[in-house]
């Protein structure tokens, strides 16, 4: 059974629509001049995630944390994401809780309502979380945080009266709350506004030097804001008694799955990561010309990575990296990495690949990444390492069946 179900449109939008369907192949919603059979796609190389950018090859853990991996960072950041600048002057973040509610979900939880103001001489921005958390004798609780298309200022995250444990939007917080979890809400809109141009508005002008108004081919688009915007929940996270900050699993789906992944590979403070169909600019390969490619990404949505990135349309050969590394740089915490099989868009292929091939690194750290190259069949999930992946049938959406295998493998993993 399909329970969160959604639908994108051009500006990545995300509505929650009960059992209404559009698949990521829809006509209506994606080109159809890319790739999308396994026999057309052109031969490819990708860059050894273990060998530095000097050509030396990397051995031990020591020489991963200290030499390769803040090279792929800063590549990652100066060349697709966009690096967030320093401010010209420090920006507070002052916390206020708003609203408490011990008795959401019939007692079940309790919500709680965040606002982070962000503040210095240049401005000011503001995000809104929430906070849901067990209603357990006072004891700190995991917590899935989610990178959500939806605001929290309107009725998405209340309690759905015509279904129970579920929010209006379609999550089914009962399932996290039954598995000892809470669900920590960061939507994109409140610091990137509605996103493609407005970068005179939300969190960009107080980072802006003298006479700036755009951000710099190498500075941060939309989802390296959003991403920032993560890790200040994270702060704010580490100072809420309720939750265990050690044990937050960051999630999201399609752009916002691309967002957590950016997010944790940044934030090591993140313990747990789940990528829900990111496909391109995500999981998924650059180099494999499958479904979205980066012409498609920049074209459609020029600011969602840096400027720099454009450069690399059609020319993806010539990019030092490749999103297996993105995903290395996560190791050696764990990963979920799921496809949807009709999500072509999205190269379910693709984003195993780059799982498996950002094993050596999980194993070179002492975890169990995926050895096999060939992805296993649809509707089988691959769970028991450190890196799980499956392919289920089905499009673009988070389903039940989605949430259940990325709280079993949390409950794993963090020895629930
Ligand atoms: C579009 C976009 C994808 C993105 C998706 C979404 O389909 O091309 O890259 O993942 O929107 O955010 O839902």
């Amino acid at each position: 059974m399909n329970l969160w179900r959604s639908v994108c449109f051009h500006g990545g939008w995300l509505l929650g629509l009960g059992s209404v369907v559009l698949r990521a192949d829809e006509p209506k919603n994606h080109d159809f001049d890319v790739i999308r059979e396994e026999s057309k796609v052109p031969a490819y190389q990708l860059p050894a995630a273990l060998v530095s950018a000097e050509g030396r090859p990397i051995t031990t853990p020591e020489e991963w944390f200290r030499i390769r991996r803040p090279q792929l960072i800063s590549l990652f950041g100066n060349l697709i994401y966009g690096v967030v600048p320093t401010p010209e002057t420090p920006v507070q973040t002052s916390v206020e809780l708003l609203k408490t509610d011990r008795s959401f979900l019939g007692g079940k939880a309790i919500r709680k309502d965040v606002r982070l103001r962000f503040h210095n001489t240049q401005g000011e921005a503001e995000l809104r979380i929430l906070v849901f958390t067990p209603q357990t004798a006072g004891k700190p609780s995991p917590v899935f945080l989610l990178h959500s298309f939806s605001g929290t200022r309107d009725d998405g995250h209340d309690a759905d009266p015509g279904r129970p444990g579920h929010l209006r939007n379609g999550v089914p917080l009962g399932e996290l709350l039954q598995r000892g979890f809470g669900l920590v809400v960061v939507p994109q809109s409140d610091l990137t506004r509605h996103n493609e141009v407005e970068f005179l508005k939300g969190i960009h002008p107080l980072f802006y030097r003298q006479r700036q108004s755009f951000p710099k081919a190498y500075e941060w688009g939309v989802i390296s804001a959003v991403a920032w915007g993560g890790s200040r929940a994270m702060d704010y996270l580490e100072t809420d008694a309720d939750v265990d900050a050690r044990r937050v699993a960051i999630m999201g789906h399609s752009k916002m799955g691309k967002t957590a992944l950016w997010t944790a590979a940044q934030d090591t403070r993140f313990a747990l990561v789940i990528s829900a169909q990111s496909g391109c600019g995500g999981a998924a390969l650059w180099k494999r010309d499958f479904g979205e490619n980066m012409e498609k990404m920049v074209t459609r949505f020029p600011y969602w990575l840096c400027r720099n990135a454009a450069r690399y349309a059609r020319n993806e050969d010539d990019l030092p990296i490749d999103q297996h590394e993105l995903l290395a740089c996560i190791a050696p915490r764990p990963l979920y990495v799921a496809s949807g099989a009709d999500d072509l868009w999205a190269d379910p292929v693709g984003e195993y690949l780059s799982a498996h091939h950002a094993s050596e690194v999980y194993r070179l750290l002492g975890k169990k990444g995926l050895d096999s190259p060939t992805p296993p069949p649809v509707g089988v999930a691959l769970t028991d390492g450190d890196i799980a992946y499956h392919n289920r049938p089905g499009g673009h959406s988070v389903d039940l069946y989605d949430w259940v295998k990325f709280l079993e493998f949390a409950r794993r993993q963090f020895g629930m």
